[in-house]
């Protein structure tokens, strides 16, 4: 068992942050990896990114939001309970460049994936800016963390409780006009960076995003997590999950993530009515 250690709630009890025993994860890990984990011999196997990890204490965090069964499932493991499985480091490492001012971009929990990024680019010499957004100030996350991984952080919320009043890519388009933008690094739901890679396009500014399709082995066997990226078919799992944004099929990625939210819906609603009810 992958023992949780330590165990937060966030944005009201909507987005969980769990920190877990998995030493050799820890000792391996690199920012824009992920792990897969399974609470239980039926559990369903779950991609999350890894928002921290700590090799000397032998731990990894994830930081996820309560979506659907599996999620609430998770919501479920106390401190001392644990993952029946935790599979990874899973995916490309995000690559690592000193090339000056970098800005980058977070929606909704997207902002624990972009964390160790922001860091590590950050302790390696560029200028990095971030600009983090929420629908509302009780739902913005990890504020305070992503304040110390960047040099200068900007907060929006889109209904103007607290920061800018508005979208992230507000922000992005002043920083994008006040020029030297090197990269731009997105990662939020898929609306969110299919947005955000219109805005750079224009200016030229190379633009990651990482991507979630549904994924399943999480090891390029299974072909769920299809992306099609500048015409050809990639898999987000072992290809990516970062990929140039300009290149991206948006549009099929969102089409794709919708397959099954009939089955999801009921799933979800099944185990919400056995919650209740025990
Ligand atoms: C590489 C990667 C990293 C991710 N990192 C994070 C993270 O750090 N934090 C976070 O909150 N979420 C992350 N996600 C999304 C997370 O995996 C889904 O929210 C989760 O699988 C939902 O499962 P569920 O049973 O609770 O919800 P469901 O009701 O099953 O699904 C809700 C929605 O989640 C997505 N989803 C469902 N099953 C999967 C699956 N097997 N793989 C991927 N997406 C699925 C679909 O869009 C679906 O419509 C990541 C996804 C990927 C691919
Ligand atoms: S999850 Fe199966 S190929 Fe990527």
């Amino acid at each position: 068992m992958f023992k949780i250690v330590k165990r937060e709630e966030m944005a009201e009890g909507t987005v969980i942050l769990n920190e877990i025993e998995a030493p050799l994860i820890a000792k391996k890990a690199k920012p824009g990896q992920f792990v897969i984990l399974k609470a239980n011999e039926e559990g369903e196997r779950i991609p999350l990114t890894m928002a921290d990890t700590d090799p000397d204490k032998g731990t990894i965090t994830i930081i996820y939001m309560v979506v659907g069964k599996s999620t609430a499932l998770f919501k479920t493991l106390k401190v001392g309970e644990g993952f029946q499985d935790v599979i990874g480091p899973l995916g490309k490492a995000t690559h690592l460049e000193k090339v000056g001012k970098v800005v980058c971009v977070g929606g909704g929990t997207g902002v624990a994936v972009l964390h160790p990024i922001t860091r590590a680019l950050k302790e390696i010499g560029n200028d990095v800016t971030c600009i983090i957004g929420a629908r509302t100030k009780d739902l913005l996350i990890l504020e305070s963390q992503m304040k110390a991984a960047s040099n200068d952080l900007r907060v929006c919320t889109d209904d103007g409780s607290y920061g800018h009043h508005g979208f992230v890519t507000d922000v992005l388009k002043e920083q994008l006009d006040a020029g030297d933008v090197k990269l731009v690094v997105g990662i939020g739901p898929v609306p969110m960076m299919k947005a955000l890679a219109n805005l750079t396009k224009p200016y030229g500014v190379k633009t990651l995003v990482s991507l979630n399709p549904i994924m399943i082995d999480g090891t390029g066997m299974c072909g769920g997590c299809r992306v099609t990226v500048g015409g050809k078919t990639k898999f987000a799992c072992v290809d990516g999950p970062e990929f140039d944004g300009h290149q991206v099929n948006f549009d099929e990625l969102m089409l794709r993530l919708q397959a099954y939210c009939e089955e999801e819906k009921s799933c979800y609603e099944g185990f919400c009515t056995l919650q209740d009810a025990s």
